[in-house]
């Protein structure tokens, strides 16, 4: 292609090593720098790899803040192929006139199915148990090996009820016969509710009520720590706990204290304050299952991810409204 006309084109930032035929496309509208290494940018790396782009595509790893966006004047869009914000400053994305779009509904079924495999492994206590066949100390069988809590026919409480959390309500309610319990900002429709079979409860009664507990709102600061002590001491002795949100909801020296304690049966935790640093309280904590932030990583659903984030791109690089931008 001609020099000139090349830099006519405007420029994006493809932040992470992306499947290269969803990323080709953008070759077609966009001069597209890529990340074949893998490399996650300092801030200072991701600042200057940014300054001259038009959009970028980004992971939940890239941070974007106001003093970021002001070092590259000429960002138009953000493309997060999370469905999760939580790394991006929307305020200030708005106050500059940039425009971020996620990732929501492609990964919806995958996560959910992720939330269930975790509340399976960890009440029945899988980690712990393949870990003790590898190192060779089965010996005989017995009545208590591993006998952990049911599932099925249990009382499932489900502390966000967004689109992952229905899904799950779904899979609770009609494929292991549970009772589903949940909280949420705001109360479901009534025919929502009706419809997944699910009952609002507040927060503290969500937590005694229930044999087991999951996570799936988004984070926010006053969703910082909201499973501490106090939280973790309101739950049903033996009952578990699975978090697929984000770190920062649960206080993880908390969690590794009641389970060493014995108060809470079991955990399940695909996210971490502080990710992929993992706090060394977790490490040790018994009937603890962890996973490095999988929930959505199977490959339909990332290539869909990716897709989608590739999609918005194009769309607003051409002048076209967004398809899924992050609204409020
Ligand atoms: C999301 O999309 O927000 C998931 O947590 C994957 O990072």
């Amino acid at each position: 292609m001609n020099h000139s006309l090349r830099h006519e084109l405007p420029r994006v930032l493809v932040a992470r090593a992306v499947f290269p035929d969803i990323i080709d496309p953008l070759r077609g509208v966009a001069d597209v720098e890529t990340t074949p290494d893998d490399d996650i940018c300092t801030p200072a790396v991701l600042r200057q790899r940014l300054a001259d782009k038009h959009g970028a595509f980004i992971t939940g790893s890239e941070r974007i803040d106001a003093a970021l966006l002001d070092a590259c004047p000429q960002l138009k869009i953000i493309s997060t192929m999370t469905v999760g914000v939580d790394h991006i400053d929307l305020a200030a994305c708005a106050e500059r006139g940039v425009t971020v779009t996620h990732a929501p509904d492609v990964l919806t079924e995958t996560t959910a199915d992720f939330g269930f495999a975790l509340l399976l492994a960890a009440a029945r206590q899988v980690g712990d148990a393949e870990r003790f066949l590898r190192a060779g100390q089965w010996k005989k069988w017995s009545v208590d090996l591993f006998a952990g809590a049911d599932v099925h026919g249990s009382v499932l409480g489900i502390v966000g009820m967004g689109r992952i959390g229905q899904a799950i309500a779904r899979r609770a309610a009609h494929g292991f016969n549970m009772r589903v319990l949940y909280h949420n900002r705001t109360p479901l429709q009534a025919h929502i509710e009706q419809a997944l079979g699910a009952e609002y409860r507040s927060l503290p009664d969500l937590l005694r009520q229930s044999q087991h507990v999951l996570l799936a709102l988004p984070y926010s600061p006053a969703a910082h720590h909201l499973v501490g002590a106090a939280e973790l001491a309101q739950m049903q002795a033996g009952a578990t706990l699975v978090n697929i949100a984000r770190g920062g909801v649960v206080d993880e020296a908390a969690l590794a204290h009641a389970l060493h304690s014995g108060q809470l049966g079991a955990a399940g935790l695909d996210v971490f304050e502080g990710e992929p640093a993992v706090n060394p309280v977790l490490l040790s904590a018994p009937r603890l299952v962890l996973t490095p932030h999988i929930a959505s990583s199977s490959i339909p659903t990332r290539r869909a991810m990716a897709q989608l984030a590739v999609d918005n791109l194009l769309a607003v690089l051409q002048g076209q409204p967004p398809l899924t931008p992050v609204t409020g």
